[in-house]
Formats: C-alpha cells, sequence, structure tokens
C-alpha cells in the first residue's frame, strides 16, 4: 500500500501541473477561435442589415434608424450597434453602445483582426465596417459583441480541464497500481521459491501450470549469484574458524553428516616390522603421511594402503584391518596386498622410475616400460575393488592421493558413479611439453579427471595441469572457474597448499630445548656449544643433498673459521632402494660427504654427519631443537613438509631456517633465508648468516613463520577440501532435483 502511495501521489502532482501549465494556452486558444467567430457574425450581421439600413438613411429617417438598432440588438450577445456617416459627425446609436465609441475614432477601430474594448461590464468586441453610399461616402457601421461570455466559458474550460486531469490521474494509477501489485507477487513468489532452493527451473505441479521457460535463463544467474554469496560467505567462515581436529570434525559432522571418509595412498602411515621374534611399529618418513595422519584421527574412517611392512598380515584382521594408532586406535587401515611382479612395475617402475622424474625438474630422465604400465594399470584396479568394498554407501567421500593413483579416480567414478572424489597430487605438475613424454599421458589425464576435486600445492602447478589438459586431449577448460569438462563430468582444479598438525603433538615437543640441544651433541660426539645444522630427508635425487653439501663445503672455504666448530648432521631416510638411480644417488652422497669430512677433518669434529637410517618423528623433533639451522634444498618439491616441521618445533623461537625456492613452502615462508641450491655461493652465505644471526632477528623471524603455520594447518587444508565437497555435493542434489522435476 505505501508502495503504491509512493507511486500515486507524484504522479497526480505531475498531472496537475501539467494542467495548471496548459490552462493558458487553451484560454489562448478559444479566445481566437470565439474572437474570428465574432468577426464572421459581424460580417454576417453588416450584410443582413446593410439594405434597410441605406433605405432608412436615404429617407432622412434617423429616429427609425435608431429605433431598427434598438431592435436587432436585443440578441444577448449583441451589445450595440452604431452609424457614422462622417468622422465628424455624431453617431446614431443603439442604447447600448459604449459612450466611449465616437465617429472621430472610428478609424482606429478598422484595421485589420479583433478589437477589444474594457469595460466596466467586461470585455467588448468592437468592429468597424465601412457603409458607403452616394450620400454619405464615408460612411462607418460599427457593431460591438458582448464578451463576457468568453470569459465564462474560459473558466468552464479551465474547470473541466483539471478535472479531466484529475480522473486521468486516478485511472492511471489505478492501472498501475494494479499492474504493479501483480507482478510484485508473482515476482516475489518466484523469488521464496527459488530461495527455498526451488527455483524457478522447477515447476511445482508441471502438469498443471505451463513452463515459464523464459524464467529459466534469469533463475540459473540467480542461483548462481546465490552460489557464489554463499561460497564468499564459507570462505569467510574458513578465515574465522580456529581449525583444529576438533573444528574439522564438526565440519564433517555439519556439512557432510559425519560420512566416513575414505583414504587411498600407497604409503601406508603404520608399518609392522619383523624385528627377530619381535614386531616394531614403523612411522614412514613421508609428507603424506605427516599430513594426512591427523586428518584421519580426527575424522576416523579407513585408510586404503599398500601393505609393505614384513609383519604386516600378521597384524590385520581377516578383513585385512588393523586399527591405528596402535596406543589409542582411532581409524582403520585397509591393507592391500601387492605381489612382487605388481610392486616392482606399479610401485618402483612406472610410479618412480616414470612418473616421480617426469613431475619433478631434477635432470633425472624418467623411465617408461610398456610391463611396468600394465602393472600400474592392475594395481589402480585392485585399489578401485577395494574402495569399493570399503565403501558403506553409494556415495563416498574418497581422498586419492599421489601418483601412485592417477587412474584410481576414474576407476572408481566407473564403480561408484556419485562418489565425491578428491585427488591430490602430492608433487609438482610439469609443464605440457615436460609431460608430453609419458607414452600414457592421455590415459594419465582422463584418469584424474575422473575426480571431482583435483588439488595441488600451488598455483602454478594447477596452471600447469589446466594447460595440460588444454593441449593434449578433447576437454572443455573454464579458466574463469579453474574446472575441466571431460566425458560429461566436471572436475575443479584447486590449490591447497599442503600443512602439518598445528599444534604439534605434544610428545614432540614435551623435552626441552636446552635437554635437546646436549644430547643430540652428545649422540653425535660435539662439543655442547658447537653449531649445529639439521638436514632431514628421504635420500632422494630431488632433495638436493648433493648441493647441500658443497654449500657447506664453499661455506668452509670462504669461512675457515667454521671448521671445526660447525657441523653438519644430515638424516637420510633410505628409500626406492629398490631402483638403481636410488643406490647411485646414495654411494654419490656418502661419497661427497667423506671427501668434504677428510678435507676439513683434521680440525675437530667433522663438517658432515650423515646418518642414512630411519628415525621415528620423535626423533627428529629432537634433532629440529638441538639445531642452530635447518636446511632445505630441494631441486624441485611438492611443498616440503620438514620445512613446517623445523617451524613447529621450535616453540624457542630460535634457529634459522634456509629453504630452496624451488620447493612450495617457499612462498608461504619468506622469512625464511630463501636460496637458490645450485647457486653454492649464494647458500654458502646463507649458512654464515644463519650462524651468526643475533638473537633477535631469529626470533622476529621465527614468529612470523609459526603464525603462518599454526593459521594455515594441515585441518585447514583438509576442511577447505571437505567445505568444496560438501558445497559440491549440495550444489549436484539440487541439480538432480531439478533434472528431476524439469523431465
Ligand atoms: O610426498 C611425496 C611422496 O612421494 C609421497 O607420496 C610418499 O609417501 C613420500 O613422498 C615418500 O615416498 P615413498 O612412499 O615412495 O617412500
Amino acid at each position: 500500500m505505501k508502495l503504491s502511495l509512493r507511486f500515486v501521489l507524484p504522479l497526480i502532482l505531475v498531472l496537475a501541473g501539467i494542467a495548471y501549465a496548459v490552462a493558458p494556452l487553451v484560454d489562448q486558444f478559444t479566445l481566437r477561435w470565439f474572437v474570428k467567430d465574432l468577426d464572421m457574425r459581424s460580417t454576417l450581421i453588416v450584410n443582413t442589415i446593410q439594405e434597410p439600413l441605406q433605405e432608412l438613411l436615404q429617407a432622412g429617417k434617423k429616429t427609425r434608424v435608431v429605433e431598427y438598432f434598438n431592435r436587432i440588438t436585443q440578441d444577448e450577445r449583441f451589445y450595440g450597434v452604431g452609424y457614422c456617416a462622417t468622422p465628424s459627425g455624431t453617431v446614431l446609436a443603439s442604447r447600448s453602445l459604449p459612450k466611449q465609441l465616437h465617429c472621430r475614432d472610428l478609424e482606429s477601430w478598422s484595421g485589420p483582426g479583433e478589437h477589444l474594448l474594457q469595460t466596466e461590464k467586461g470585455p467588448l468586441h468592437v468592429t468597424v465596417r465601412p457603409q458607403e453610399s452616394e450620400a454619405a461616402p464615408a460612411g462607418r457601421l460599427v457593431l460591438v459583441h458582448d464578451m463576457s461570455f468568453i470569459t465564462r466559458r474560459s473558466e468552464e474550460t479551465k474547470r473541466y480541464l483539471f478535472y479531466f486531469f484529475m480522473g486521468l490521474a486516478a485511472v492511471v494509477s489505478l492501472i498501475t497500481v494494479v499492474i504493479a501489485q501483480l507482478s510484485w507477487r508473482g515476482w516475489m513468489s518466484g523469488m521464496r521459491a527459488l530461495l527455498r532452493g526451488e527455483g524457478l527451473l522447477r515447476q511445482p505441479g508441471a502438469d498443471a501450470q505451463p513452463k515459464q521457460s523464459e524464467f529459466k535463463p534469469i533463475a540459473r544467474d540467480l542461483q548462481r549469484l546465490i552460489n557464489e554469496l554463499e561460497s564468499d560467505v564459507r570462505a569467510r567462515d574458513e578465515n574465522q574458524v580456529t581449525w583444529s581436529p576438533e573444528s574439522l570434525r564438526a565440519i564433517l559432522h555439519a556439512e557432510l553428516r559425519g560420512e566416513d571418509v575414505i583414504v587411498v595412498s600407497n604409503r601406508e602411515p603404520y608399518i609392522h616390522q619383523r624385528r627377530g621374534d619381535r614386531i616394531e611399529v614403523q612411522q614412514p618418513a613421508s609428507g603424506l603421511v605427516t599430513a594426512l595422519e591427523p586428518i584421519m584421527r580426527a575424522c576416523s574412517g579407513t585408510w586404503i594402503a599398500h601393505g609393505s611392512g614384513t609383519a604386516d598380515r600378521e597384524a590385520v584382521d581377516a578383513n585385512d584391518h588393523v586399527a591405528v594408532p596402535p596406543d589409542h586406535p582411532a581409524y582403520q587401515i585397509r591393507r592391500v596386498w601387492l605381489t612382487p611382479e605388481e610392486e616392482a612395475g606399479y610401485y618402483y617402475g612406472f610410479s618412480n622410475e616414470g612418473m616421480w622424474p617426469l613431475c619433478h625438474i631434477a635432470h633425472v630422465r624418467p623411465t617408461f616400460r610398456s610391463s611396468d604400465w600394465a602393472q600400474y594399470v592392475a594395481v589402480n584396479r585392485k585399489f578401485a575393488e577395494a574402495v569399493v568394498s570399503e565403501s558403506k554407501t553409494k556415495n563416498p567421500i574418497v581422498l586419492v592421493q599421489d601418483y601412485h593413483f592417477a587412474l584410481l579416480p576414474k576407476m572408481i567414478r566407473e564403480k561408484l558413479p556419485d562418489a565425491t572424489i578428491i585427488t591430490f597430487w602430492h608433487i609438482p605438475w610439469p609443464n605440457p611439453e615436460s609431460f608430453a613424454i609419458c607414452p600414457w599421458r592421455d590415459e594419465v589425464l582422463a584418469g584424474m579427471l575422473g575426480s571431482s576435486i583435483l588439488g595441488f600445492h600451488t598455483q602454478f602447478h594447477c596452471n600447469n595441469f589446466v594447460d595440460t589438459v588444454d593441449r593434449f586431449i578433447e576437454a572443455r577448460v573454464d579458466r574463469e572457474s579453474f574446472t575441466v569438462s571431460f566425458g560429461g563430468k566436471l572436475t575443479a582444479v584447486r590449490r591447497y597448499p599442503i600443512s602439518i598438525e598445528w599444534p604439534p603433538a605434544p610428545e614432540m615437543v614435551s623435552k626441552p630445548i636446552a635437554d635437546c640441544r646436549n644430547d643430540i651433541r652428545q649422540l653425535n660426539e660435539l662439543p655442547p656449544e658447537h653449531k649445529l645444522g639439521v638436514g632431514i630427508d628421504r635420500l632422494d635425487y630431488t632433495k638436493g643433498i648433493m648441493e647441500r653439501f658443497r654449500a657447506i663445503e664453499r661455506l668452509l672455504e670462504l669461512h675457515p673459521e667454521w671448521v671445526g666448530s660447525f657441523t653438519f648432521v644430515q638424516v637420510a631416510a633410505p628409500t626406492r632402494t629398490g631402483i638403481g638411480e636410488y643406490q647411485h644417488h646414495e654411494a654419490q652422497v656418502r661419497e661427497l660427504a667423506a671427501r668434504i669430512n677428510e678435507r676439513f677433518e683434521r680440525r675437530g669434529p667433522p663438517p658432515i654427519v650423515l646418518k642414512v637410517e630411519h628415525h621415528e618423528p620423535r626423533e627428529v623433533y629432537e634433532y629440529f631443537r638441538a639445531a642452530d639451522l635447518c636446511f632445505v634444498s630441494s631441486l624441485h618439491d611438492g611443498m616440503n613438509l620438514v620445512a613446517k616441521e623445523f617451524v613447529a618445533a621450535r616453540d624457542d623461537d630460535r634457529g634459522v631456517l634456509i629453504l630452496s625456492q624451488f620447493t612450495g613452502a617457499a612462498r608461504e615462508l619468506p622469512e625464511a633465508l630463501i636460496v637458490n641450491p645450485y647457486d653454492a655461493d649464494q647458500c654458502a652465505a646463507a649458512l654464515h648468516v644463519a650462524l651468526t644471526m643475533p638473537a633477535e632477528e631469529q626470533r622476529d623471524r621465527m614468529r612470523l613463520m609459526r603464525g603462518l603455520v599454526a593459521e594455515f594447518n594441515v585441518f585447514r587444508w583438509a576442511g577447505r577440501m571437505l567445505l568444496h565437497a560438501a558445497s559440491m555435493r549440495r550444489r549436484s542434489k539440487l541439480g538432480e532435483r531439478n533434472g528431476r522435476e524439469e523431465r
């Protein structure tokens, strides 16, 4: 109602204004019209009275003339008439002729056009016409008409005009208000339906109502807008959440109704190893395990992985399940058994001699064999079957990990079309030219595009992937939304920088820093105040361990004062030892360390202590807490979680991180000393800066890095992917419903 008044009042005012402006124009127009009318009437009267008047004048009957004039002026509008024989004579006039009309003035009234005479009784119209005769060649007849009726009519016209416009305003307002009300109601009910999730696409009682296909594009745009707003809100929420195991669990319950999560990776988080007559449980050196283990502890569910330990079969139940962590079981490992041939072809061969060097720029040539490919396909299929058998619903959430399972997403999708498959690629993705080397590139891409979401650590790797897809397969790439549509299936390609558990598990940081410093120095036979650097890696050629040692050698050349007062302990976990390239690399690393030690050992403790052996996470943390610096010199690394773990271990805000620019972590931790591992002089300079860095600067840098790792911890990494998956599931449910109702 208010809305209607708001519209009607201005309309009335506008129309009243128009009426007010139009009235004088109408006045002028009607006046001209009436005057013309009076002129014509005067001419008619003159023509009519001409003959009788001439007769009376010729007969000299002036009294009769006056009587005649009085008689003809009885018409209500004909006011008066008079005759002047000469300009200087006296006017023979009817009674009513105004006194101000004299014969001498008639000439001035006889020009063209109308003449108005204002009198007390109102305006009069005066017409003067020649009335010539032989006796009076300059005779003039003057006729006067009453014009007051014109004023009366003008007033009436104005009144009618006013009523007309007001009536018009009322009619227009009424029609407009009715139309507006009807449209508004329709629009509002449409909007309400849309907001209820029904949408204009959906036609309740489709049989009864005609389809409003013209609304569909609008509805789609609105739906998109609502989705964007929704995801905006969620993105804001993501920043407001304090990411912890509890918040992750809460999201899983609220957004995904507590559905079980299935993780698939090659490496298992706990490995049972036989040591004589006892079984030891080992946690492998793996960034993937470091990140996902706390997630699974928080979310429960099932982790499907290759059972690679010597006592793994002994630890499982009849369904190949084992509950972990051993002390406080929170989730299940489902072990998949591989034959030696499968392991050789799928793991050592295609995964680690083919895909690994293909994706890392470490100048090691990939080797691709068709026999390895066949095993890779077979093992991926084996894991797909395990996923199906572990799935309690038709639409599980499956987190597929890494390059060992490029084909798995498509294989799962074939068996469980409604599954939400999140694939995370833990290593870099190369540019299209490099990827083109892979003889089965199309199959690898098609397999990965079975995923609902495909995650990489950096945007650069996302871009490389999308470029590769665009180059090699028939897929529709949308760079705006960063999605790939392939075989009727949409895959979102997203950046999710991986991280670590924060705060670190209490047992990791429970030993005081001073004790860690003392114990580690004692263990390695180093004096108490000896400067200590650490490197913790798998013994992999991508980690740049050779380059690291060369930088240490260069430091000692440039700054001999560090010889005998600085030692670098390199913990190198044996890895992929069945591969020739790794055996060769290990030999090279050992040789280089020995040569450098030999060169500088004469003045006290050795510059390098190389420990090629497995260390449990607690031991690794002890090294981190004991060190003055940590050196991460990867030649190419998806993220590198060692860098983040070092930061997490240093609750004393001390220690310096030297970090390769070729790691994903370098983008998140710019407060580290960022180096090019191929530049030995630059790395040596960074080592010197680290060893001499004042405590305050160490603290400032460390605090900033700790702040970042705390904020972007692994719960947030997983939480973002799960939130994204949850919104995808909601959207696809909505799509299905709309599809059903449109059919
Ligand atoms: O982080 C990359 C990665 O290859 C993981 O996939 C893997 O678990 C880890 O490094 C260690 O490698 P592997 O499992 O071959 O010992």
